[in-house]
């Protein structure tokens, strides 16, 4: 039996693709997208950073999904440690342009007149998102504000949105990034849940799949935030570990006995 029946859930609680709507406006969501606000009004690059399941993705997908597709074009991409021109590839893809060439100018090219096509003349706002920048090679860092720019660098046609772990900050320190950290107007920062968010957050996972009675113990609360350090993707693993210890047992409330179990599963 799976715990989602045994507890009469409508659905898995802890599912890593949480629908929009059931996204919980937490500080660090709300953060991001007041500055998605902006940075769609004035263009420019924005650096979104918090620890790995500290909530970044869900956030901009949540601040991104406010907009109608008819006012705003978003491309969103997941960076990797290749080259520029893998980079750029991706680029082109996110906004459906065809490639004919890899060669590197020529790709920089037809996603600058691409850029140019939908901010100047079909008037649409554009948001470009590259989700895991951290791992982009310092020479990239280096070149990519090139995309930024445009008609003798006078205006700034798009929003260009940098999100992944701390350590981007550290390779836009490097000298050899000033022209793209030069371009940064705003920041986020995502940081670990309190206890008393944490017990927020589980509850609202409970009520979104139905259930009304408090599923978890206090202390296991308390042993999901320790255990998680505060971060969701790790309080989800938790959880749901937890559940189903507490299902094998057959108990209908979860303790901190079961959060333990669940701990010992998880790297
Ligand atoms: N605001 C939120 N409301 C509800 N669940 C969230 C929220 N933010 C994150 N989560 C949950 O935590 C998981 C990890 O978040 P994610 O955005 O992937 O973290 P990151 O990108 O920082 O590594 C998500 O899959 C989702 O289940
Ligand atoms: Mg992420």
């Amino acid at each position: 039996m799976k715990y989602v029946e045994y507890f009469g859930m409508t659905k898995d609680p802890f599912s890593n693709d949480i629908a929009l709507k059931d996204i919980l406006p937490l500080p660090g969501a709300l953060s991001v997208r007041e500055r998605i606000e902006y940075i769609v009004k004035t263009g420019g690059v924005m650096v979104v950073t918090g620890e790995v399941g500290s909530g970044k993705s869900t956030a901009l997908r949540w601040s991104v999904g406010q907009y109608h597709r008819s006012d705003i074009t978003c491309a969103y991409v997941i960076a990797g440690t290749g080259g520029s021109n893998d980079l750029y590839k991706q680029l082109c893809w996110s906004l459906n342009i065809k490639i004919t060439s890899s060669n590197r100018v020529n790709l920089l090219k037809i996603f600058k007149s691409t850029v140019e096509e939908i901010v100047k003349h079909q008037k649409i706002k554009l948001l470009i998102i590259i989700d895991e920048a951290f791992l982009l090679r310092t020479d990239i860092l280096a070149e990519l504000h090139t995309i930024t720019q445009f008609d003798y660098d006078s205006a700034n046609l798009f929003g260009l949105i940098l999100a992944g772990q701390n350590s981007l900050i550290d390779k836009l320190k490097y000298s050899i990034s000033a022209p793209l950290a030069s371009r940064v107007i705003t920041r986020a920062h995502l940081t670990n849940l309190s206890n008393e968010q944490m017990t927020d957050y589980l509850n609202h996972h409970l009520k979104i799949v139905g259930m009304k009675k408090n599923l978890f113990s206090a202390n296991a609360v308390t042993a999901i935030y320790q255990g998680s350090g505060g971060l969701l993707r790790s309080a989800n693993s938790l959880a749901r570990g937890a559940l189903i210890a507490c299902m094998i047992d057959k108990d209908s409330t979860v303790n901190e006995e079961h959060v333990r179990r669940a701990s010992t599963e998880l790297i």
